[in-house]
């Protein structure tokens, strides 16, 4: 049975600032995903905050908020066969240093906080995040 999904992508201030939106998109298109909606926007600190809210008890939510708002990211809206765990995948893990070899964080990330790219980790967690984003 098909199981068609969509997840929200971003791609960090780290790898926009590095021209890599391009690259990553063409990773994601050649993994057969569809990207049915993408933006380049920056957003406010405050708008960080409540996006990465499910974080907000970690030592790390200041830095983590304030990076995400620091330059121009890209969201984009990615629909695939699976595509919430698919994406984690090409994503690799968390930290860059851990990431599989062909994985996006792997291949571009620079630290686990400039790790180039946020995926959804869950369907209800895409539904929420992509909302976030793209809510007209
Ligand atoms: P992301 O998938 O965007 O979700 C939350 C982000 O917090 C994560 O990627 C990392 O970039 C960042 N982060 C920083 N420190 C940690 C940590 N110790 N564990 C998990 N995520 C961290």
């Amino acid at each position: 049975m098909s199981n068609v999904e969509e997840t929200l992508s971003i791609i960090k201030p780290d790898a926009v600032d590095r021209n890599l939106d391009n690259e990553i998109k063409e990773m994601f298109k050649n993994k057969g995903f569809s990207i049915l909606k993408e933006k380049k926007i920056q957003i406010e600190k405050s708008e960080a905050e409540k996006f990465y809210k499910v974080h907000e008890t970690k030592p790390f939510y200041n830095d983590l908020c304030a990076y995400l708002s620091s330059g121009p990211i890209v969201v984009m809206v990615l629909e695939k066969e699976n595509a919430v765990l698919a994406n984690r995948e090409l994503m690799g893990a968390t930290n860059p240093n851990d990431a599989e070899e062909g994985t996006i964080r792997k291949k571009y990330g620079i630290s686990i906080d400039k790790n180039s790219v946020h995926g959804s980790d869950s369907v209800e967690n895409a539904k929420i995040e992509i909302d976030f984003f793209f809510n007209d």
